[in-house]
């Protein structure tokens, strides 16, 4: 049976690439990437077949967390576009067939924003307040913070209002990210008001920052610290839906995605929207359904060790959560927030059970391994080449990160004072935090600042070893990692139909063999020792280079071949 994939299906099985816009190109040469910038490298975009385009936040924002905190939810910031810029650049992607997810930041606003602004204008107890979540602080001057709660980036979650009016706000993440209370119709409102505004700009849809937060209780008595770290490692491992966390994963949060999905379901086809949820795998169909957001992210794959046995029990419980939340699941080895795949990789395994829950956790979790062991560039970039054969031939949308197509290095040359990342800050340097993904890209080898941009240097360093990964470099050779990426994405196209997934036995722990329609089949060596092609099978991709050796798979590999 040959399965059309409709349009208002477009996402389940599509390949998304995510642009982190600030590092991706600088058009004017200031040292920003810009949107002019996207824009001149859509021909890029293009010939590497991605179906949409998420963009990371380019709102007007201080840039106190690269972005995610949001001064004004329906502009471009001044830096780096206008909203005209906006528009040309979504009117290239589109020509070029290539759709446009923004990103939307819910949990909290900047505190630029001006109904922060006007919060702390008006004082305690006036309906600015109201917005977000202002509380009086303890002790008989008010000067200590309403609970001994520390927020996600390091140092407390609460911050004086400044005002000098004893009143704290909350935020769960930077200080300079005031969190929103969302039992406030405004902030209802003016949320449905901004996905009615990028919807009628033209875009497909929506990746929605921290999704399991916005809904809290807030009533006191409030835990203190130790009580709610035990309850969010309870959250986020067995999902335990009684427990009731005042910050995470609450059910009450649903009530706004199905208010969303009404909005969504307005536009022909309907917007399509992933949710970035940290939650327990039994409650990730919420996010995910049909009458909420439609997609989740789904971490796990990034969680496993490159070990055929924990990929295959991750692809059984990825596909099967999400046939029960009729979604298609996500497929995702890097993003902004974590140690770029080619660099993990090389890091000896670790015991799964060892690894930390959360996704800045992992981050840190990994640099500070990264720190300490010798990276194998080799092995690592090997199999980092082996894992994205791999999940571009399961079934489900797979989001690519802005270089790993290069087979981009994770950056460590960063000296503390080039450092951006909150992280860093507020941790004194303990979590390095998130900058080492986030470097501008390579584009040429022997141009300035390697073609990112011809002006000023790149807002974070580029080390020189990036010219190896630079595109034109790899774009003359046939077996580097870009060309690789190219091949797969085409042939992907036209092997997908349906999305159904049969597993093939094999006798060796290191191999994973599994077969999709039209006699696509798919073999991941994940040991070092090569192994033996099935009998006449004829090779249509191998992540290790275009031919092989007396059809032996090399060991970190991943072949795509036509079953006989
Ligand atoms: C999400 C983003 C991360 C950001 C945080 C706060 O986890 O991916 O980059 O720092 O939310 O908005
Ligand atoms: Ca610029």
């Amino acid at each position: 049976m040959v399965y059309l994939i409709s349009d208002a299906n477009w996402w389940r099985q599509a390949v998304i690439y995510q642009i982190y816009p600030r590092s991706f190109a600088d058009a004017n040469g200031d040292g920003i990437g810009d949107l002019k910038g996207i824009t001149s490298r859509v021909p890029y975009l293009k010939a590497l077949g991605v179906d949409a385009v998420w963009m990371s936040p380019f709102y007007p924002s201080a840039l106190k967390d690269g972005g995610y905190d949001v001064a004004d939810y329906r502009d471009i910031d001044p830096k780096i576009g206008t909203l005209e810029d906006f528009d040309e650049m979504s009117a290239a992607l589109k020509a070029a067939g290539i759709k446009v997810m923004v990103d939307i930041v819910p949990n909290h606003s900047s505190d630029d924003h001006e109904w922060f602004q006007a919060a702390l204008k008006a004082g305690k107890g006036s309906a600015e307040r109201e917005r977000y979540i202002f509380r009086d602080g303890l002790g008989p001057n008010k000067d200590q913070a309403p609970t001994d709660w520390i927020c996600t980036f390091g140092g407390p979650a609460w911050s004086p209002s400044g005002v000098d009016d004893g009143q704290w706000y909350f935020h769960w993440f930077d200080s300079s990210q005031p969190d929103f209370n969302w039992e406030h119709p405004d902030v209802k409102a003016d949320f449905l008001k901004t996905l009615r505004f990028w919807g009628d700009r033209g875009v497909s849809g929506f990746r929605i920052d921290v999704a399991h937060g916005l809904t809290k209780d807030m009533k006191e008595p409030l835990p203190d610290w130790k009580e709610l770290s035990d309850m969010t490692t309870r959250k986020l491992t067995s999902g335990n839906a009684g427990l009731d966390h005042p910050l995470y994963d609450r059910d009450e949060v649903h009530d706004i995605y199905r208010s969303w999905r009404k909005l969504f379901n307005q536009y022909n086809p309907p917007l399509m929207a992933v949710a970035e949820a940290w939650v327990a795998p039994d409650r990730k169909g919420l996010y995910a359904s049909s009458d909420g957001l439609g997609q989740a992210f789904s971490f796990d794959i990034l969680l496993c060790n490159f070990d055929a046995d924990e990929y295959r029990e991750c692809i059984d419980r990825s596909l099967e959560a999400s046939k029960e939340s009729k979604s298609s699941t996500t497929w995702v080895l890097s993003n902004h927030d974590v140690m770029r795949h080619a660099s993990r990789f090389g890091l000896p395994n670790v015991p799964n059970a060892n690894l930390p829950v959360s996704q800045i956790a992992l981050n840190q979790f990994l640099l500070d391994k990264f720190q300490v062991q010798k990276v194998d560039i080799e092995s690592g970039l090997k199999r980092a080449r082996a894992a994205t054969l791999m999940i571009l031939a399961l079934p489900g949308s797979t989001y690519i990160y802005q270089g790993e197509e290069l087979g981009l290095q994770e950056v460590v040359e960063i000296n503390e004072e080039e450092r951006q990342d909150p992280i860093f800050r507020r941790t004194e340097g303990k979590d390095v935090g998130r900058d080492g993904c986030r470097v501008p890209i390579p584009w040429v080898a022997n141009e300035r600042n390697f073609g990112y941009g011809l002006g000023k240097p790149a807002h974070l360093p580029q080390p020189d070893w990036m010219a190896q990964y630079a595109v034109d470099v790899e774009e003359k050779d046939s077996n580097s990692t870009l060309s690789t990426y190219r091949r797969a994405i085409q042939l992907r196209k036209k092997l997908q139909t349906s999305e159904d997934l049969e597993w093939v036995d094999n006798s060796n722990k290191d191999v994973l063999h599994f077969r999709r329609p039209n006699g696509w089949e798919i073999l991941v060596n994940t040991g070092r020792a090569e192994v033996d092609m099935p009998a006449s099978s004829k090779v249509l991709i191998s992540s290790s280079g275009s031919t092989l050796e007396g059809n032996k798979v090399p060991g970190e590999t991943t072949v795509w071949f036509q079953g006989a």
